[in-house]
Formats: structure tokens, sequence, C-alpha cells
């Protein structure tokens, strides 16, 4: 199944879709997710969950490791009452060890399932996944392109939090250049009336066709390479780690490791209602100091995870 240049919500209706991008989502998709992810959380409150995809099954495949996007597509999958193929613990124990093709592997494990959720470590795959494919598949991140499961939890986020999305200052923090999950949040906030930063160390900038987006959209953005810059002012702070895996040069690496740190000091700079987000992993980005801080809202974002995961499930296999 293939949505190239297929905007979703012409008439809120993803049945049987992919979710590759987040550029196939506007504001009146994302409003109708959103409110799909708050009857979820109702749901999973009061009851724990249900049976709308009894007798589905989902596979997950992960040539990438995962915690939580892995786990958030089986507990939302399981909270709806369907079944999970597993393929997350290593795609080492699965035939591409043999040197199985992308093409074969999705094409067999469709006759078993009705919906694939895809990580991969080479960006476009999850499209190319698509392109082979009869049943949906949904992208959980491909290499350094996109994460749009993650995004649209995020922004999810950020309402639940802000209860609102537009008039914030958002500053996103850390590696910009590879980070698919500040990729597809930028590209979503370019829907609403926002101000950007972004921070980081200069080998580590926000790639040029993603800040050309930023531009063409006339939104107030600025970067600099201290979070001291942008605390005092922002609404939203997304942390961000640096990836270690994504450096083909290791030296280049160690020089920008550890080049922000989220400190209870720092957060004494920040505003009252103010909200911490990050993806996770952490590896040092946020001193554990914070956990506590009402305006660290990570643990939360991951809660939301599977809200928003339960809620793309249920729409995209007609429910
Ligand atoms: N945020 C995120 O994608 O986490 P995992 O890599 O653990 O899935």
């Amino acid at each position: 199944m293939s949505t190239q240049n297929n905007t979703l919500s012409s008439n809120i209706n993803l049945a049987h879709q992919d979710i590759i991008s987040v550029n196939q989502f506007d504001t009146d998709l994302l409003d109708y997710l959103f409110n799909r992810a708050e009857e979820m959380r109702h749901i999973v409150e009061t009851v724990g969950g249900n049976d709308w995809l009894s007798h589905r099954v989902l596979t997950c495949l992960f040539y990438e490791p995962s915690t939580r996007t892995s786990s958030s597509f089986i507990a939302a999958m399981n909270r709806l009452g369907g079944r999970v193929i597993p393929i997350t613990q290593g795609v080492q124990f699965s035939s591409v060890s043999k040197g199985e093709s992308l093409a074969d592997t999705i094409r067999t494990l469709e006759q078993y399932s009705d919906v694939v959720v895809l990580r991969h470590d080479k960006v476009g795959a999850a499209q190319r996944a698509a392109d082979y494919a009869d049943i949906p598949i949904i992208n959980a991140g491909d290499g350094a392109g996109e994460h749009p499961t993650q995004a649209l939890l995020d922004l999810f986020t950020i309402r639940e939090e802000l209860g609102t999305l537009d008039g914030l200052r958002i500053a996103m923090v850390g590696d910009l250049r590879y980070g698919r999950t500040v990729h597809s949040l930028t590209k979503l906030l370019l829907h609403y009336d926002v101000s950007l930063r972004f921070v980081s160390p200069e080998l580590l900038r926000l790639p040029l066709t993603v800040m050309n987006q930023v531009i063409d959209a006339g939104i107030d953005v600025r970067e600099t390479h201290d979070v001291a810059d942008v605390i005092d002012n922002a609404d939203v702070l997304y942390m961000t780690r640096i990836q270690r895996e994504r450096f083909s040069d290791l030296a280049q690496y160690e020089e920008v490791k550890g080049h922000h740190e989220l400190t209870p000091e720092l957060m004494t700079q920040a505003k009252e209602k103010m909200t911490v987000m990050h993806p996770f992993p952490r590896v040092g980005e946020i001193h554990y100091g914070i956990d506590h801080d009402p305006r660290a809202a990570y643990f939360r974002q991951i809660k939301n995870g599977m809200y928003i995961r339960m809620a793309l499930l249920a729409s995209v296999l007609g429910k």
C-alpha cells in the first residue's frame, strides 16, 4: 500500500492507510487523532481495554533497538484485544540474518498480519515497505529520516500539558541533525502559531531541508549553541540525545557528546509553567534530580505514546 503524496484527512478516514510521514497529517486529522487518544486514555483508566481489535494481528518488525516504540505498540494492540508477532529482539534471529530482502520479509509477514509496524536503519525504508505491501505499514523510525508516531505523541503531550498548541515558544535541544523525532515534530508544529528555537553544537544543526520548511512557513526561528540562551522564555524544552550510532566518525561524536545537560540549577531560570520533554532514551541530557519537578513531562509523554498508538491502530484497522 502506498500513501506517498496523499494527505490523509480529506475525509478523516485512516482505515487501511500507511503511516509513513508527518506530511500526511493536517490539523483536522491531528484533532481527530488526539480526540481518539483521549478516548483510549479513558478506556484504559476505567476498564483497562476492550476487544475492538480481537482476531487482528500486528507484526512489530524492528531492525534497530527500541524500548518505548515497540513496547507501546505491543501494549496498544494488547489493550485493544489484538495479538502481536514481535520481531523486536533483533532481526538477527529472523531470516534477515540469512540475507532476506526487506521486500520478501514484508511480503511474508503480511501473509500473517493485518498491519506491520516497521523500524529500520535506512531513510525511506518504510515507504519502500509500503510499496511492497498490501496491508498498512506504520513507520516506527527510518534511520535519520522520520519518526511520525513519536511526533504525534509529542504534539499530543504538549496539548495535554499546556492546553494549547498555539502561542507557544518551543526549544529543541541536542542532535537536531540526525534526530528524526525533531525532524518530524518540527514539521507538525508548522501547522500552528509557534516560535521555534534550535539549540545544538554546530555539527548537529537542523538540516537545511527542514530549516527551509520552517522559514517558508514564516515561523519565528532562531538557532543557538547554548540552552541557557533560551530556557527563560521557553514554554516547551524538548531535549534529545546525541546519538552515537549515527556517527560514521566516532572522533566527531567524542567532540560533541555531553554538549548539553539540563540541571536543577538551569531549571531555576525556566518559567513556572513550562514543560520538559524527551523522546528517550536519555544518556545524561536531563539530570535525574529534575524527574520529580512537575514540569518534567517525559514519563507522562511515554504513557501518551500508548494512547496515540491505540488510536492509530484502531483507526488504521477500521475501528
Ligand atoms: N522514543 C523512542 O523511539 O524510543 P525507543 O527507541 O526506545 O523506541
